[in-house]
């Protein structure tokens, strides 16, 4: 509980960012249509795609379609936001039936953006929040590429525990790839200090 409330004024606090000392702030919140344009920033580039089982989008219909398709109607997908200006996003795909118990993150931020802390912090707002949210949530998991160590370095900071590799897991841009297996239960004791921002 201390932990959530940690989060929670992680969420709201003001950062100062730059050298131009502007207040910045990481927050989520749900993606609708008029962030189309925003959205195609990290949609259509190459470098954010290349470890993901999506392609560039290369039209701003193919964007619109998929937030009005998939974005909209999802139980859990929100825009990751610097000063309320969305700049990636972060999701959380429920199973159901036998499979009920656990969940599926994924997450995405735009290019310019990486190496700041951003990515660690939003996953850290969702722990503190999903296993609160959807109480018959026990285990929050995440499929990683092996060639992808920030994502997988992400996972570590924000308390995820590396359960091992499954091989020839699933074809990616045209090749069968290794995948590191992820997970956080909702027992697990994560001690979530606020991660430090380099805005
Ligand atoms: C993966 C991704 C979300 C990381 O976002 P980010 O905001 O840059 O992540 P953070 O800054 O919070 O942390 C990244 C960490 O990985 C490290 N890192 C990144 N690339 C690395 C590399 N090639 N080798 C070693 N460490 C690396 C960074 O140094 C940092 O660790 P540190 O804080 O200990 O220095 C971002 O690169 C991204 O959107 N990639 C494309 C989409 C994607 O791969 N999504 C995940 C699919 S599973």
């Amino acid at each position: 509980m201390e932990e959530i409330s940690h989060l929670q004024s992680a969420q709201s606090k003001a950062i100062k960012s730059g050298d131009d000392e502007e207040l910045a702030e990481i927050s989520l919140r749900p993606l609708d249509l008029s962030d189309i344009d925003d959205f195609m920033v990290w949609a259509s580039d190459e470098k954010v795609a290349r470890f993901c089982t999506w392609d560039p989008y290369t039209s701003k219909e193919e964007g619109m379609n998929f937030i009005k398709n998939v974005v909209i109607p999802h139980p859990w997908f929100r825009a990751i936001c610097l000063n309320n200006r969305p700049i990636g996003s972060i999701s959380v795909l429920a199973f159901s039936g036998t499979n009920r118990c656990r969940g599926e993150l994924g997450y995405a931020l735009g290019s310019k953006y990486w190496g700041k802390g951003i990515a660690t912090q939003a996953v850290k707002l969702v722990v503190g929040s999903i296993f609160r949210e959807w109480p018959h949530l026990e285990r929050l998991e995440a499929l990683v590429v092996v060639e992808n160590i920030g994502s997988q370095r992400v996972l570590e900071k924000a308390g995820f525990t590396r359960e091992g590799v499954l091989r020839k897991y699933v074809v990616l841009k045209g090749r069968t790839r290794d995948i590191v297996m992820f997970s956080l239960l909702s027992t697990d004791q994560v001690s979530i200090s606020t991660t430090s921002l380099h805005l």
